[in-house]
């Protein structure tokens, strides 16, 4: 069964919301590591990679199949942030549109009983289960530790060890 060109349409969506999600920890881990928060900003280069191998799975996808996918163009991120907590919170709500839109290709190829997509996407289903649990613990460490210097720095050094735990 061929993929369909909604889906088609769909992943190629996808394929460059991975990228600006790439682009956009890109711009968050300079952030962090001109301010000194040299660990955290080891962590968002961390996601971007991540966010880059999430767009690859994509491309491969489509082209596994004989379809050629659209290679994006990108937005220029916003280099220009207020605080860690402000990133994390951009963060958090950015992978919450992910999730969304992973939601929607699942959907779409559930209805269109194609299940080798479905099958397919069930991985990103699940990936962004930990993406927003990542940025919800993350977030919760500022309600426990607080908001002062020292407290910012410790949660700092938490998202860094977060880094090294990560996979894919
Ligand atoms: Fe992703
Ligand atoms: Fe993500």
């Amino acid at each position: 069964m061929k993929i369909s060109s909604g889906l088609t349409k769909a992943i190629n969506d996808q394929i460059a919301m991975e990228a600006n999600a790439s682009n956009n920890y890109l711009a968050m881990a300079c952030w962090c590591q001109i301010n000194g928060y040299e660990e955290s900003g080891n962590f968002f280069f961390t996601q971007s990679a991540e966010e880059r191998t999430h767009m690859m799975k994509f491309v491969t996808f489509l082209s596994g199949q004989g379809v050629k996918p659209v290679i994006p163009s990108t937005k220029q991120p916003s280099q220009s942030f207020k605080s860690l907590e402000s990133i994390c919170k951009t963060a958090l709500k950015n992978e919450q549109a992910v999730t969304k839109s992973i939601q929607k290709i699942a959907e779409l190829a559930l209805k269109q009983k194609d299940f080798a997509t479905r099958n397919f996407i069930q991985w990103f289903v699940d990936e962004q289960i930990e993406e927003e649990q990542k940025f919800e613990t993350i977030l919760q460490k500022f309600d426990l530790l607080g908001r002062d210097k020292l407290a910012i720095y410790e949660i700092n050094k938490l998202l860094g060890s977060s880094a090294s735990s990560t996979e894919e």
